[in-house]
């Protein structure tokens, strides 16, 4: 039985198996206490095995993360620290270990975690992690399958920069020290499918195809930059959920972003109490009051401009200027939504030259209708727009950027043929784990971080 089941019943249970990982033994001559946990929850189950058992020289002899499998009966249990234990009457040692085995120590710090990486899901605070992961990934789904709208599935390989970033990692089968060339450039058309393809920097573009057709889509997929900042925020490879509603303006996509939030908020409260508890304990203090006012409160709006002279205003010296025109920093969006507001913050209607192509133009023809989503701590969580629907505004913006209109026109079609306002956003699942647990590193909060220079695992 799992331990999580066996620790949530309120009757004691006789003839039980469990399995699972040793995480710490207390030997003695007579009886020797074990804790055993197989990643079900938080909680260890509590196994007393005495001097009785015929191996009992080997039980006594365990070492932390050795493999084992015990049959017994669940009893109230006499001592504090914990409503249950096992009295163990057959215990088997499936797969032993050794006093080398690296999670030692009751802490060890993130940064070392991180380079066993193989063995730090077996810790407290990356089994709280991987659950908390687990069970929001679940209530993505439910939360958009519940309101209809249909899951598709983007492609990861394709020949299109959505954000216009040049920020794609290059997909090719050409030769490196010899790809063919003409007249000294390489012949991509030469390459695998014909054409300069790269890993997928969003889903969007597609997803607007399909909402052209099923009114309300996402997809929920891995998602790939190779942008060269090493912070505590971006990850090489991380995982987007990307809604697109059609028939829907900027203030309609704001408030799917903030129903989302707080579906997923009111969620884990609710299914992922105790791994919560263990963040808001020993990661960052209040955390739960904080999920939880959350879970009520109302989001902020503000535009780009208000924003600039709000942070014009505050008096404080930032390291990176602001000035109208330029990119909102880390820095600004942390003050914004910590300082000024005290909780989340949508910025609409920034400038349409630190923008894509394809938001939609603003009357003011210096702003777009774009939305970011700023929270306390993590900054930017969520980016979102409406999308430029008439075509020839749109043409007329690529045509202006540089862009080749010929290698998006599937894309231009769409406007071609039943075109209609719509709308969508990207939730960076990652951002949102780092927000929800306090986790501060975006590489603990991802199995198997991808960052540059780091792919290992
Ligand atoms: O703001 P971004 O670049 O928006 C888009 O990609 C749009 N096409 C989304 C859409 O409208 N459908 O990315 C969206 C979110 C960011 O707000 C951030 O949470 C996350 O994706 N993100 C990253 N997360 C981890 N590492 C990175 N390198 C990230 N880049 C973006
Ligand atoms: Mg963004």
């Amino acid at each position: 039985m799992r331990i999580k089941t066996l620790l949530s019943g309120h009757e004691p249970v006789a003839d039980v198996e469990v399995r699972g990982w040793v995480r710490t033994l207390r030997a003695g001559k007579e009886v020797s206490f074990i804790e055993l946990n197989d990643g079900s929850c938080f909680s260890s189950l509590q196994m007393v095995a005495d001097c009785s058992l015929d191996n009992y020289a080997t039980i006594a002899k365990l070492a932390t993360g050795a493999c084992v499998k015990a049959m017994g009966t669940l009893v109230p249990s006499p001592a504090k620290g914990q409503q249950w234990e096992l009295q163990v009457s057959e215990l088997r040692v499936v797969g032993h270990a050794d006093q080398n085995y690296p999670l030692q120590k009751k802490r060890h710090s993130f940064e070392y975690l991180r380079s066993i990486a193989h063995l730090r899901p077996r810790s407290n605070t990356f089994g709280a992690v991987f659950r908390l992961r687990s069970a929001l990934s679940f209530a993505v789904h439910q939360f958009f399958q519940q309101r209809d709208f249909l899951y598709v599935h983007t492609p990861i390989i394709t020949a299109s920069d959505c954000e216009g970033a040049g920020e794609l990692f290059r997909v090719t089968t050409l030769d490196p020290q010899r790809p063919p060339k003409t007249d000294d450039v390489i012949d991509w058309e030469q390459d695998f499918f014909g054409a300069k393809t790269g890993l997928t920097v969003s889903g969007q573009l597609q997803g607007e195809l399909f909402a052209s057709a099923f009114s309300d889509i996402y997809t929920f997929g891995p998602t790939f930059r190779a942008e060269n900042s090493n912070t505590s925020r971006h990850a090489s490879e991380f995982w987007m959920i990307e809604p697109e509603i059609a028939f829907a303006d900027l203030a309609a996509d704001c408030r799917l972003a903030e129903d989302f939030l707080r579906y997923l908020v009111t969620y884990a409260l609710e299914h992922c109490s105790e791994d919560l508890q263990f963040f808001n304990d020993r990661i960052e203090k209040g955390l739960l009051d904080k999920l939880g006012s959350l879970a009520t409160a109302r989001f902020e709006t503000m535009t780009y401009t208000e924003a600039v002279n709000q942070l014009q205003r505050s008096g404080r010296s930032f390291e990176f200027p602001v000035e109208w025109g330029a990119d909102l920093q880390s820095e600004h969006e942390r003050y914004l939504c910590e300082q000024v507001v005290g909780g989340p913050l949508f910025v609409v209607d920034y400038p349409k030259q630190i923008k894509a192509f394809y938001m939609r133009a603003n009357e003011d023809d210096k702003t777009v209708a774009a939305m970011d989503l700023l929270v306390p701590r993590v900054g930017e969580i969520i980016g979102g727009s409406q999308r430029e629907e008439r075509h020839d505004v749109l043409l007329a913006r690529m045509l202006e950027l540089g862009m080749e209109p010929e290698s998006l026109q599937w894309y231009l079609d769409i406007r071609r043929w039943g075109s209609c306002p719509h709308a969508g956003f990207g939730l960076g699942f990652e951002r949102l784990l780092m927000y929800m647990s306090g986790m501060e590193n975006i590489r603990d909060v991802i199995p198997f971080p991808r960052t540059p220079g780091h792919a290992a695992f």
